[in-house]
């Protein structure tokens, strides 16, 4: 695409200027065409000056997500190999679906920057909004269907890590997968798994961050946060979604290495409520106890007034200091 080259050739002359006749020679089309793309780029959030004597100058690249911008950030061998970008989408898990049915590759990313109807766990609706990290990624591990239902603690932990890497901001996980900033969501993980249940899986990773946006963009309803109110300024979503990847990817080679412990050991360094009393929901029931920790297949594992017992489904609530379950 022309407009990357013309980037690709600014960014080899970094805080320089080149002038567009250069760039049209080296591109070959015209002056014009060139700066055509110019408008373009600055129209999509790049801060390109143009002097007329001297040419231009690339000063600044979006913090929205833009495919040139993510490849550049990106360090993984495998995820983001292929990547998908629309401005908007309904969902970015159905799309992967709808690739990874058309035969996409292992580590093909998907993203919106906006999404009209986000799906959340359990059927839920998941909002989200201009200004948040809405990634899929299609896989196809090296693993069984049982052991593929750990990619999502993995993907957990992956997140926990990029943000910590990136922000310095520790995040909990909260069981099986929501993660937690002072008991406020920030962020989700949807597994999904596409094509019958004895063929080759393919798995669908949808994560959800509220990154750049207000709390007040979600519904009220939702016990949530969102980056910007943690940190107090926006980020570049291209950084964040490349460190997701890098650490998702170490994630998922760990596991086809059957490092199940590891991961249990990570994911519980990184819990919320551990040894604290909690809630499960079922449905309809409720059953109270003591969060001792998961198990090597993620199940949650609490010590009741009728002894130990093994949770694979349910909404955990954790207990605040004033008594409430939330
Ligand atoms: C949850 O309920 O906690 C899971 C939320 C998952 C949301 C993400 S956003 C990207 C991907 N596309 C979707 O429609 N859902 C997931």
């Amino acid at each position: 695409m022309l407009r990357h080259q013309i980037l690709d050739f600014l960014a080899q002359h970094p805080e320089k200027y080149v002038s567009g006749e250069r760039i049209s020679q080296q591109l070959n089309v015209t002056r014009a065409a060139i700066w055509k793309q110019i408008q373009v780029l600055k129209e999509e959030g790049f801060e390109i000056e143009g002097q007329s004597k001297n040419g231009y100058c690339l000063l600044k690249t979006p913090f929205a997500l833009n495919e040139w911008v993510l490849k550049r950030a990106l360090s993984t061998s495998s995820l983001g190999s292929k990547i998908t970008l629309e401005d908007e989408l309904k969902s970015t898990n159905v799309r992967a679906k709808e690739l990874a049915r058309q035969g996409s590759v292992h580590g093909q990313v998907v993203l919106a920057r906006l999404q009209s109807s986000g799906r959340g766990r359990l059927q839920r609706p998941w909002d989200s909004p201009r200004g948040g990290l809405w990634m899929s990624v299609v896989l196809c591990p090296n693993l069984s269907l049982a052991d593929a239902s750990k990619l999502t603690l993995a993907a957990s932990v992956a997140i926990v890590d990029a943000l910590e890497e990136l922000f310095s901001l520790r995040i909990g996980i909260k069981w099986p997968n929501d993660l937690v900033f002072n008991g406020l969501k920030i962020a989700g993980i949807l597994g999904e798994v596409v094509g019958e249940w004895n063929t080759v899986q393919t798995i669908i990773l949808g994560m959800g961050i509220n990154v750049n946006f207000s709390r007040e963009q979600l519904s009220p309803l939702l016990n949530a946060t969102t980056l910007f109110e943690i940190l107090g300024y926006e980020v570049d979503l291209n950084i964040l979604a490349a460190g997701i990847l890098k650490h998702l990817e170490k994630q998922v080679l760990s596991l086809e290495k059957r490092a199940f412990e590891e991961l249990r050991e990570n994911w519980s360094d990184r819990a919320t409520g551990l040894g604290e009393e909690v809630r499960i929901l079922r449905g309809e029931q409720v059953i109270q106890g003591i969060f001792k920790g998961i198990t090597i297949d993620g199940a949650l594992l609490l010590e009741t007034n009728d002894g130990e017992k093994s949770f694979s489904a349910g909404e955990v609530q954790l207990r605040s200091k004033a008594g409430k379950y939330f």
